[in-house]
Parts: structure tokens; sequence; C-alpha cells
């Protein structure tokens, strides 16, 4: 049939990442983590010595990064500047400032234009899952199924801290919730992630775990085929 374009929005502990690679290997389609890319920005930045707070200056460097994203969903891979940052993306004192390269219009609109790019070109092939905050949104709003997923704050911190720190107890969630907390509150200036537009469906996570959850959106994206 037809290539498929899923858009996937949520937040950050939503299991948007563990749900879109995993429907994205089940039926064949390329897997794009828009969150990647800003983080790959800011990498480039540090990596450049730009200060994060000069808005054209980042913009202008941001213009200029040559980023190559694997869209395999078995390997996703960020290259930039011929430099694997798969890992070094996920470092928490990049993610700590993450927020303030993505809250830069600019880059908003220099990386939205490589996301339409590279979802164009996956719609000409297989189809594509493409993941992140404004997708259903602002990226691809015409995507064949959009899907906002959601967790209450108990079940985003747990997941999260599990996820950074391997444990899931009262300390490592407190230590989760500031970094989780403040980057949501950081990045929600310019996307409204937890509330779905017109058109989107929204699967609630929070009383699910993984399975349940990608039987939820498998349904939802199979009644759209
Ligand atoms: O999803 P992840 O936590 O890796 O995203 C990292 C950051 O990228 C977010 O905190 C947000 O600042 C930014 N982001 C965004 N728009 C998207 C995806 C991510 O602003 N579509």
């Amino acid at each position: 049939g037809r290539a498929l374009v899923v858009a996937i929005d949520g937040p950050s502990g939503s299991g948007k990442s563990t749900i879109s690679r995993r429907l994205a290997t089940e039926l064949d389609l390329a897997y794009l983590d828009t969150g990647a890319m800003y983080r790959a920005a800011t990498w480039w930045c540090l990596r450049r010595g730009v200060d994060l707070t000069d808005v054209d200056g980042v913009a202008a460097v941001v213009r200029q990064m040559p980023l190559v994203m694997v869209t395999d969903p078995a390997a996703p891979r960020v290259v930039c500047d011929d430099v694997d940052i798969t890992e070094a993306i996920r470092a928490s004192e990049l993610s700590a400032v993450v927020s303030r390269v993505a809250t830069n219009l600019d880059v908003r609109a220099e990386l939205g234009r490589l996301q339409r790019e590279i979802i164009a070109a996956e719609a000409g092939r297989n189809g594509i899952v493409a993941e992140g905050r404004d997708i259903t949104t602002v990226v691809a709003p015409d995507a064949d199924v959009r899907l906002l997923l959601i967790a209450d704050e108990t079940a985003r911190l747990a997941r999260r801290a599990k996820e950074l720190h391997g444990t899931a107890d009262e300390a490592t969630v407190a230590r989760t919730r500031d970094e989780v907390v403040r980057r949501d509150a950081d990045d929600s200036t310019v996307s409204t992630f937890m509330t779905a537009a017109d058109g989107v469906v929204t699967v609630d996570s929070s009383a699910y775990g993984v399975e349940e959850t990608f039987e939820a959106v498998l349904s939802v994206v199979e009644a759209a085929r």
C-alpha cells in the first residue's frame, strides 16, 4: 500500500521513543527522533564554542551543521561533522542546556525544514515514524496518523529515573524531578505538547506498561491504514 507517515508527540518520559522505534521496526518504516536533532544542534554549538544565549550566533552556527540522521529503527544513529554522537548527546550536561537551543525560533525553523525533508524522502520510500514535541502540529500536521502520548508526572518520573539512573527509588526520583520538570517547563514556552491538537489521538500510558501502550498505539495506526 501507500507509504505511511506517523507523527508522535509527547513529553519526556511518556515512552514515545520506545514506542515509536518499536512501531517503526514492526511496520518496516523509517524512524526519526527529532529530539536527537535538537540535541545534535546543541552539541554542535558547544563544539563550535558559540554562546548559547547569542540567539543570532546560535542560529548561524546551526545553519551550517553537517548533520546526518540514520533512520534505521534497529540502529538509529546521529552523525555530525563525521563524529557519531548518538551516545554523547544523551549526557546530562547537554540535556540541561538543550532547551536554550530548542527555544531559538530560527533554530526551530531550520530543524523543522530538515525534518520535513527527511519525512518527505522517507514517505517516498516505505514511510516513517517521526517523534518529538511539535510533529503532529507544526512539522507534519498532514501525517496519516497523529498521536499524542501522555503520562502523568509520577509515571514519567519513574520511567526517566530508571532510564537515566537505573533505579526508581525515592531519592533518584527526586533528583530526576529537577531535570525533567524544569526541562518540560523550559520547552513549553515554545510548544504545547501536553494537549492534543484537533485530529490528534491521545494515548495515556500512565497505567500501562510498554506492551499495553504499544498495543494501544498499534490499534490506532491499524485503524488509519
Ligand atoms: O525528546 P528529547 O528529550 O530527546 O528532546 C530533547 C529536547 O529537544 C527537548 O527537551 C526539547 O527542548 C527539544 N525538542 C523540541 N522539539 C521537538 C523535539 C525535541 O523542541 N520536536
